[in-house]
């Protein structure tokens, strides 16, 4: 597919500059990937905090007893859980391993919210003994779990996760709302750990919770949730989850923030409290599109397919071969045009895909390709397939570059591996 606005795709405030090399954060591509090496992810730093501003605003203004919580899970690493806090939003944190990145971003547990289908005693042990805010209960063993934690005399608040029962129009890994979904309970047993949880000496419910899915790009289909946690009763907080999705590609046409916003609150304005507390959880739609992703081209194969091979992949991006989420790119140094090519990664999979079919302006070795939207989920799911080292991230604000996640060194690679006998 060939559109002249592959620039649109990148973080706001990206331009090519005037020698033709893009610029992202108001640094070049050619000059960050000559500091940091390749692959890299350069996150557009202004774009993230205006992103978690716009957010806030579009929530606050319609309904002021709001809050957003960034959903770690799409970044979790303590510089974007820094950026999140300083902007003033909640973290949600799914698992202990977030809870521990989250406090070193030095995060106040008392924002946090801990989800989890799978909870166990030690990650809730560390959430009640940090103070985490809110527990969100997925099933009756994580009441059972918490009534056995919690000390007499303290009470934790927990919402109540509700399977809203809706079939949403994304992938099937992703989508969690629908009657089968293996998170939170069915609305008659949500009645039912409600009921417990106010029973409880040490437990206490403020309220309900759901989440559709990802990727979603039909306001309505996310405004969906209201109803089946209104539906429950009158608690202080109704949390709506995330899942707004973002423009990987021409074709994607995800509602404005804004536009989210009010189609969620005109819901709520229908059937929550006036008074209560909403919460939303954007994870996507807060991250992905304010970072890149730089590669070097490593060959360039004409077959049947002409293959263009850069030197990351699906170490560093999961998210094609897990979902078939279509990416687009350029080439920094010529951005836009070109015939179209197969941008592969370095593993040993035929599956290892970038892009299937993406056009590039004359591709050669040893040339930069940037994949724009790489910034949720992407740092999430890396990992070290064929020893490849773990990608760094660097944050590019108004023509400065810092470093906020090294890249592995090959010392990585062994350090968890026990040293073996000397000898045969
Ligand atoms: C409970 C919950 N909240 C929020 C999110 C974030 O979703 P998204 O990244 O689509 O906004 C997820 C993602 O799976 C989730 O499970």
């Amino acid at each position: 597919m060939s559109d002249p606005d592959v620039l649109g795709l990148f973080p706001s405030g990206s331009r090519v500059d005037g020698d033709g090399m893009l610029t992202v954060g108001g640094c070049r591509l050619d000059d960050l990937a000559a500091e940091f090496g390749t692959p890299v992810m350069v996150v557009a730093e202004d774009a993230l905090r205006q992103r978690a501003r716009d957010y806030l605003a579009a929530f606050r203004d319609r309904w002021p007893r709001s809050d957003v919580a960034f959903a770690s899970k799409a970044f979790p690493c303590t510089a974007i859980q820094r950026v999140a806090t300083e902007e003033g939003l909640h973290l949600d944190v799914a698992g202990g391993g977030e809870i521990v990145t989250a406090l070193s971003a030095g995060a106040d547990p008392a924002r946090m919210l801990l989800h989890g289908n799978a909870k166990t005693d030690e990650e809730l042990e560390l959430a009640v003994a940090e103070g985490v805010g809110l527990v969100v209960v997925d099933n009756f063993d994580d009441i059972d779990r918490l009534e056995r934690i919690v000390e007499p005399g303290r009470r934790q608040a927990c919402l109540v996760r509700v399977v809203p029962g809706i079939e949403a129009d994304t992938h099937a890994a992703v989508a969690t709302g629908h009657t089968g979904s293996k998170f939170g309970l069915l609305p008659a047993d949500a009645r039912v750990a409600i009921d417990r949880i106010r029973r409880s000496r040490v437990l206490r419910c403020d309220g309900v919770h759901t989440h559709v899915g990802s990727q979603l790009l039909d306001a309505d289909q996310l405004a969906a949730a209201v109803a089946p946690v209104a539906e429950l009763g009158s608690f202080d907080v109704y949390d709506f989850g995330g899942g707004l999705g973002v423009r990987y590609s021409y074709t994607d046409h995800p509602p404005s923030v804004a536009a989210y916003a009010q189609t969620m609150i005109e819901r709520a304005r229908e059937l929550v409290p006036a008074g209560a507390r909403i919460i939303v959880e954007p994870g996507r739609s807060m991250t992905a599109a304010a970072a890149c992703t730089v590669y070097r081209v490593t060959t360039v194969k004409h077959g049947a397919v002409t293959h263009v091979a850069v030197d990351g992949g699906m170490g560093d991006n999961l998210e094609v071969s897990l979902y078939g989420q279509r990416f687009e790119a350029t080439l920094p140094a010529r951005v836009g045009g070109g015939d179209e090519v197969t941008v592969v990664g370095r593993h040993c999979e035929s599956g290892d895909q970038l892009i299937d079919g993406v056009p590039l302006a004359d591709p050669a070795v040893g040339d930069l390709l940037a994949v724009p939207v790489t910034g949720a989920y992407c740092y999430t799911m890396s990992n070290q397939y064929n020893g490849a080292r773990r990608i760094p991230v660097v944050f590019a604000a108004g023509g400065d570059a810092r470093l906020v996640v090294r890249r592995d060194t090959w010392a990585d690679l062994l350090s968890r591996d026990v040293p073996l006998p000397q000898g045969g």
